[in-house]
């Protein structure tokens, strides 16, 4: 059996957890420690890096602790220390990172550092066993992508927000309507009275041939409606948030659509593939229910993690150290002399674009 510590401070999430790949080659989450910052952010909208570095700083041993006496075992037990060096706010990494650093030097374990978003696209292999290739749909607030996974280490991104995050876009219609932070629950609760055809919103790049994906322009046309129909009723509000996420929905089939397209062109003799998603965005009924739509019209399965393991957590980065461990990718790379990135593609090759790895603030 081989143990990984993960650790993950990368945005507003102080994260611990211990994973073990056990002989037969299943996966265990023994602990999994998430606490959030929601609390200390929420009244300024969004997550402000002095006060998420400051809360790493005071939570990170303690949520440590807890996922090691969770798992009901001493640092001695595990095999590597994986922390997350990116992307995400520097301030965060550092806490994270060096405290991972200080642990392997006493410990003499080896550390891995480890890619946010290889966290993501890799845990779905950990709750449901998936095998290379498939393609991952990242919506969260800080990322936007359609990802092929084709193996540990081996990703090319095919498509990216050419402005704003999915969960950006949520969370600033939601400050926008005077709406609780984070704003993705609070549209998609709001949505759920109102009438998704009043207004005819945007579906940003539809028709387009490049697969890049938009929501600046779709947040300005909230905005303009907004203040158009100043002071808004809870029916107009309501209204504004079922028809903002309804040309989410709509842009998010014909957009993903064409990537699924893509991935049947590229691989034809695979008979059944799958779509991932990962991230917080991937919480909302109606987007998961039009995905699930699709991938059935198009044949691919649509698989979905816990909710608990889309959202940011630490069990995922421990799982994508145990994969980079047992790919033998780790040796020659020391963990001890990586420093924090906050901008870190998956895929180096493609061209820089704001959402393909930058990730900062939500808000
Ligand atoms: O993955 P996550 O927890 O953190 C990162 O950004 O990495 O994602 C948080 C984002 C926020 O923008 C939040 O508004 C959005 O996910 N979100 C949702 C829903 N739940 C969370 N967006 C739409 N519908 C939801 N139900
Ligand atoms: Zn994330």
């Amino acid at each position: 059996m081989t143990r990984v510590l993960g650790i993950e401070t990368s945005c507003d999430e102080t994260a611990a957890a211990v994973v073990a790949l056990l002989p037969d080659g299943s996966a265990a989450i023994q602990s999994s420690v998430v606490f959030s910052q929601i609390g200390e952010h929420a009244a300024f909208g969004g997550v402000v890096p002095e006060i998420a570095a400051r809360a790493h700083v005071e939570a990170l041993d303690g949520v440590i602790e807890a996922a090691l006496l969770d798992a009901g075992v001493e640092l001695d037990a595990v095999d590597a220390i994986a922390a997350t060096a990116g992307p995400g706010l520097i301030g965060g990494l550092i806490v994270g990172l060096t405290t991972a650093k200080a642990l392997a030097a006493v410990s003499g374990k080896p550390l891995l550092a480890v890619n946010h978003l290889e966290g993501h696209a890799l845990t779905a292999r950990l709750t449901n066993d998936l095998a290379f290739p498939y393609l991952l749909l990242l919506v969260s607030g800080g990322h936007t992508q359609i990802l092929l996974v084709r193996g540990v280490g081996i990703y090319e991104r095919w498509a990216t927000t050419i402005d704003d995050a999915l969960g950006e876009a949520f969370d600033k219609t939601a400050k926008l309507l005077g709406l609780p932070y984070p704003g993705g629950p609070s549209v998609e609760k709001e949505a759920r009275n109102g009438d998704p055809r009043r207004f005819d919103f945007p579906r940003p790049l539809k028709g387009e041939a490049r697969p890049e994906l938009s929501f600046s322009g779709l947040k300005t046309a909230v905005r303009q409606a907004a203040t158009a129909i100043q002071p808004l009723t809870a029916a107009d509000s309501a209204d504004i948030c079922a028809s903002f996420q309804q040309a989410v929905v709509d842009t998010l089939e014909e957009r993903v659509g064409r990537s699924l397209s893509r991935f049947r062109d590229e691989f034809p003799s695979i008979a059944r593939s799958s779509l991932v998603v990962a991230g917080g965005v991937a919480a909302n009924t109606a987007i998961r229910a039009k995905l699930e739509q699709l991938c059935r019209q198009k044949g691919f399965d649509f698989v979905a993690p816990p909710l608990s393991l889309c959202t940011d957590n630490a069990a995922m980065i421990a799982w994508a150290g145990l994969e980079r461990l047992r790919a033998g990718l780790s040796g020659s790379e020391d963990g001890m002399t990586a420093v924090p990135r906050s901008r870190w593609p998956l895929d180096e090759t493609a061209a820089p674009l704001i959402g393909a790895g930058r990730r900062g603030a939500k808000a």
